[in-house]
């Protein structure tokens, strides 16, 4: 088996319209902003929705580019994917002619991968690209690949693209993963709704998105539950049916605006906004000292200085690792990074996902923070720093949008280039923040030829 080579290093990926987001900063942001759907429930219901022929109606489904992605990838397939309205994706995988997942959507975004599993238990093969995705350190799919041959499936990699069989129907099983995993828990899970018998998945991931996930797929007639915290079981049925599934608000992105907040010195009000998948993320900005107050779907952020509320630079600074959910989202560390610059004293990060997630920190030291990287997991930011607009480069997708809240909270203008990672993930971005208040545009990059 070559599953040891991983990337297509002969690829080169299609030039793209790089942008460049021009800020200038230092203007408090203020009023309220609307939370969009969240991404990494859209992109799994997109691909779930091929695990039945009948229509998928799938609401409050964010704008961005890797939606756009998901359902290009989808087309190509075969399957007809409408767009009927702002944020409404409507899926009918009746025919399904084309079951290959090409390099070309696989290179964009990772959240191609998550096709395995639904094509593999519906239609009983599939050949389909090692995905790409954001550069944020060795992104393996080997816990996917596993799992789909602990379900009975039979799977070889050659020349970058896996070929998957089930020979008969996919059975049900024990998934143990070594490490609790996103999308290798909702693969799994995915392939399991269409198994013969019962299949236990343990430790499963406990995101919102996937409890998501699991809501829409009960409505589509699977048999899937969480039974304790760190398990899901699901009992396969032989065939699910359409349904119709409003995607929960996106909590990154929430916390990316609760940060836009509080590094501004501004006061700002986030409306449907998911307090609740926010908690450990909430009481981070709680224990920094910056005013957060949450009600049902209310995410409030006060760091005007009034009342008593603390401004940038009288922050207290923190020790904080990521984890798993219920712990510190991985996504939450760039910005939380852009935070802790406006502390006052030194604070500590331990990125414990992935490799190469503290990379970006070198654009942050550019605008005037004082950043030590101390190993690929670990990070000391000292705090209070003036923050400089500079000229930056955007590397990946949440550490582009962190940013974009650095230059918000500035002095001077920014120009950051490789705008076009942000869109992948945020919907109307500049759009929301000048309703904030923010003076941002987006530019087109003069050589637009530069690969992505
Ligand atoms: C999901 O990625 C999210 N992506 C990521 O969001 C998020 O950062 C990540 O979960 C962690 O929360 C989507 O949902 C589309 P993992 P995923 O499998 O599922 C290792 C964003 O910006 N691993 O939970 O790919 C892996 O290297 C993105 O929106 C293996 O070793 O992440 C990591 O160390 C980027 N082998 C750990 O497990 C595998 O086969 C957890 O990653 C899979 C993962």
């Amino acid at each position: 088996m070559a599953d040891a080579r991983p990337f297509h290093w002969e690829y080169h990926p299609p030039a793209v319209p790089r942008e460049i987001f021009r800020v200038e900063g230092g203007h408090p942001l203020r009023g309220s902003v609307g939370v969009s759907g969240a991404k990494n429930a859209a992109l799994k219901m997109l691909a779930a929705a091929v695990l039945t022929g009948e229509r998928c109606r799938l609401t409050n489904v964010p704008e961005i580019e890797d939606v756009r992605v998901m359902a290009e990838t989808l087309r190509d397939l075969g399957v007809v994917v409408d767009h009927p309205s702002a944020n409404v994706y409507e899926v009918s995988a009746g025919d399904v002619d084309w079951l290959f997942v090409p390099l070309e959507a696989a290179a964009k975004m990772r959240a191609s991968f998550m096709l395995l599993g639904p094509l593999l238990a519906r239609f009983g093969e599939v050949i389909i690209s090692n995905p790409g995705g954001d550069r944020i350190g060795r992104r393996p799919v080997d816990l996917h690949v596993d799992a789909m041959r602990a379900l009975g499936a039979e799977i070889d990699y050659r020349y970058g693209y896996y070929y998957a069989k089930a020979p008969g129907r996919l059975r049900g099983t024990e998934v143990t993963f070594p490490v609790v995993s996103v999308m290798g828990t909702e693969n799994a899970m995915l392939a399991a709704t269409l198994a013969e018998g019962h299949t236990t998945i343990r430790p499963a991931a406990q995101e919102p998105e996937v409890d998501d996930l699991i809501a829409f797929l009960q409505k589509m007639g699977a048999a899937v539950e969480r039974t304790a915290p760190d398990t899901i079981e699901v009992e396969g049925r032989k065939r699910l049916r359409g349904a119709e599934h409003h995607i929960v608000p996106d909590r990154i992105e929430a916390g990316t605006f609760a940060v836009a907040a509080a590094v501004t010195g501004g006061h700002v009000t986030l409306h449907g906004a998911p307090c609740d998948h926010l908690g450990t993320f909430v009481e981070v900005l709680d224990r920094a000292g910056v005013a957060i107050s949450c009600t049902d779907d209310t995410i409030e952020v006060d760091a005007s200085g009034s009342g008593g509320s603390s401004r940038p630079g009288e922050f207290r600074p923190l020790d904080i690792e990521t984890g798993p959910y219920p712990g510190l989202a991985t996504d939450l560390q760039p910005p939380t990074c852009v935070l802790l610059t406006q502390a006052a004293g030194r604070s500590a990060v331990h990125e414990s996902i992935f490799e190469d997630r503290l990379e970006w920190l070198s654009e942050l030291r550019r605008m005037g923070a004082d950043v030590e990287v101390i190993d690929a997991h670990h990070a000391l930011i000292d705090g209070p720093a003036r923050l400089r607009g500079a000229e930056l480069d955007i590397p990946d997708l949440r550490a582009g949008a962190s940013l974009l809240l650095a230059a918000l909270a500035a002095e001077g203008v920014s120009r950051i280039h490789g705008g076009h990672h942000v869109r992948r993930g945020y919907e109307n971005i500049e759009a929301k923040f000048l309703d904030l208040g923010a003076r941002i545009e987006r530019l087109q990059e003069e050589d637009p030829t530069v690969p992505s």
